[in-house]
């Protein structure tokens, strides 16, 4: 028996979020900079090194592994990882094989998904308004996310909404965009913004929209219920008893949730990041391209876990944006 991967703060790492490529078909104003510049395609891991490295972790005790970018549905031939993942959801290592995207390819793609196992979508979509929408992507199209949202649903797969909670841009969507989920029997996470990614002249201190805020104006109209129940992620839910929808919490900044930490992340360049606010990382590409043994390879995840700090640093409480980290999100993949 495999012993279980565990940090130096005693957490069982059992989550992986992969991002399969740093590009994307959105710029969203808070992930990337408009003129980013993206890896060139050599330096990416090939599916086959993938393929390795999220099998080896499996291995390990890996049992919910998340796709993401960038966009990870604008990397060609993705759904073949997809497939090639599906085998571990077979033998019972692999709990849930899933992804989070902006929705553009899901029209193209959803069918594929559940054909490889994926039972959830994490969809992000900040606003419900065309002219906005295309404002915070900097131009993407609404209706082809919509479309895509649809078409997901229609295949069978549930679909959770993402939304990044921004003064004063979608404050005023809140109650439409509760309601519109819940028409869709969609849950919906919010998430505080992160003080991500060097973004020129963006005021994260303007931007920031305290969730316990959010959370009041919910509860001035809602009867809210706290639940227990948690999907592996960050996020903690309520329930709406108006609707029965949940909604979730992801909240870096006002309250940590770095002690049940579970997760880390493999760039698409191989590095594995042991946390989103935190430089610590290892190089994953040099071991695995030097040796077939997967052994070796093993030892060298066990020594990057190591690494793992205590939790990240974000904090605006002070007025100060402080925890800035120069890395983009689209890096390491939320
Ligand atoms: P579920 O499986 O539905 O719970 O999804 P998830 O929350 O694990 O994944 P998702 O990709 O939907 O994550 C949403 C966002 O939460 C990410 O894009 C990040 O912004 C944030 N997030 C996830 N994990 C962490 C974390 O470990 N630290 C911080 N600070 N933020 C995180
Ligand atoms: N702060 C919080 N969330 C962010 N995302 C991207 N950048 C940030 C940020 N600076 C979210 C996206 C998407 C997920 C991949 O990460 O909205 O839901
Ligand atoms: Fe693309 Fe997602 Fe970043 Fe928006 S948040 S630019 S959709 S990776």
């Amino acid at each position: 028996m495999t012993a279980p991967l565990i940090d130096p703060f005693q957490r069982a790492i059992s989550y992986l979020r992969v991002s399969v490529t740093d590009r994307c078909d959105f710029r969203c104003v808070y992930c990337m900079a408009e003129n980013m510049t993206f890896l060139p395609k050599k330096e990416l891991l090939t599916l086959e090194e993938l393929d390795r490295l999220c099998s080896t972790f499996i291995r390990l005790g890996v049992e919910k592994l998340r796709i993401t970018g960038g966009e990870p549905l604008v990397r060609r031939d993705i759904m073949k990882f997809f497939q090639k993942m599906s085998r571990h959801l077979d033998s019972g290592a692999l709990k849930e094989l899933t992804l989070t995207t902006n929705g553009s390819q899901l029209e193209r793609f959803a069918g594929d998904l559940y054909a490889a196992g994926v039972r959830r979508v994490n969809v992000s979509l900040d606003t419900l308004d065309d002219q906005k929408f295309a404002d915070v992507t900097r131009w993407g199209r609404l209706p082809q996310v919509l479309r895509g949202i649809d078409a997901a649903q229609a295949a069978g797969l549930r679909v959770k909404l993402n939304a990044v909670a921004l003064k004063g841009f979608n404050e005023p969507e809140l109650f439409q965009m509760t309601e519109w989920c819940a028409s869709r029997d969609m849950d919906l996470t919010w998430i505080e913004v992160m003080p991500m990614g060097d973004l020129g002249n963006e005021d994260r201190l303007d931007q920031y929209w305290s969730l316990k805020d959010l959370r009041r104006q919910l509860a001035e109209r809602y009867t809210l219920t706290d639940l227990t129940e948690r999907t592996g992620g960050p996020a903690r839910y309520v329930r709406i008893e108006e609707t029965g929808q949940k909604i979730g919490f992801i909240t870096p900044l006002t309250h940590n949730f770095c002690e049940s930490c579970n997760r880390v992340r493999l760039t698409c360049t191989g590095e594995l990041f042991m946390c989103l606010g935190q430089e610590d990382r290892a190089d994953l590409r040099a071991p695995l391209r030097a040796s077939e043994d997967d052994a070796l390879l093993e030892q060298a995840i066990r020594d990057a876990i190591t690494l793992k700090p205590k939790g990240h640093d974000f904090d605006y409480s002070r007025q100060t944006v402080a925890g800035q980290m120069t890395r983009h999100m689209s890096h390491t993949g939320g």
